[in-house]
């Protein structure tokens, strides 16, 4: 039987493409979504039509709010049969530096992007035999620049996640990190913004999803492989 994964922030940008790249891999997907209900629900059409043989279903939760984070392993198990990948995709991404930053930004931020996964990992550790996780980081993390406070400091969480859930799971899940440097501009920006911006990498060229894409492969197929990080960045880690 096919296997389940399921993707935060699936509808749109680097979660659909991932989407899209698991459902061309064979596997069942349980599609989240917060506000993206359009987008979320052309997308589990386009894949049920891609490939009629899989099982597609959508799932809405706002990661914002606990009450809805602590039900969505439950539920996904109870409408898709199991879990076997859980992909922390979805994020929030505000700028801002620690001067300016708000307290609903500090909240909103350690609450979707940092504890929601904590809990979606808890749920899926304590709630299934053995499983996968990929959680989304952020080559960021690697620096002390303040401009995006808040984002930086919940992604900076996610990789000491990764390793601690490693190290507590095994040897029934594997955890793994990925941080992306800049692949796609953020919503309001522009190409230009984003090859400004990799044109101070190693590789001067964005990096592109395919790379996320190809690092997930890996890490799936890579049964040995469990708390490390992948930067798909072009090397701007090293800077
Ligand atoms: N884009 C890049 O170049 C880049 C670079 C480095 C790291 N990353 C990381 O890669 C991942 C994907 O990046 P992206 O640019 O594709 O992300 P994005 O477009 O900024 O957001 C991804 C998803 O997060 C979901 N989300 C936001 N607030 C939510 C909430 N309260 N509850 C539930 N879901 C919520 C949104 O779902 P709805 O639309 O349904 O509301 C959205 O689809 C993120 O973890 C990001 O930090 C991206």
């Amino acid at each position: 039987m096919a296997k389940v994964a399921l993707i935060t922030g699936s509808a749109v940008r680097i979660g659909r493409e991932i989407a899209c790249h698991l459902a061309a891999k064979g596997w069942n997907l349980a599609l989240h979504f917060n506000s993206s209900k359009k987008e979320v629900l052309l997308l589990e059409d386009e894949l049920k039509s891609g490939y009629p043989h899989q099982c597609f279903k959508v799932f809405r939760a706002d990661l914002g709010m606990v009450d809805h984070v602590s039900l969505l392993v439950n539920q996904v198990i109870e409408r898709m049969g199991s879990l076997d990948l859980l992909i922390n995709n979805a994020s929030v991404f505000v700028p801002g530096s620690l001067k300016v930053t708000t307290n609903e930004q500090l909240i909103s931020h350690n609450m979707i992007n940092y504890i929601a996964p904590v809990i979606l990992i808890r749920d899926f550790a304590n709630s299934s035999a053995n499983g996968l996780i990929i959680n989304i980081t952020d080559t960021r993390i690697t620096t002390n620049r303040g401009d995006y406070m808040a984002y930086s400091l919940s992604k900076k969480g996610v990789w000491d996640l990764t390793k601690m859930a490693a190290l507590e799971l095994g040897p029934n899940f594997r955890v793994n990190a990925i941080a992306p440097g800049a692949v796609l501009p953020p919503v309001g920006k522009n190409r230009i913004y984003l090859e400004k911006i990799a044109g101070n990498t190693p590789m001067k060229i964005p990096s592109g999803v395919i790379s996320i894409l190809k690092t997930l492969d890996y890490i799936i197929d890579n049964q040995d492989l469990t708390g490390q990080i992948i930067y798909c960045d072009g090397g701007s880690h090293l800077m």
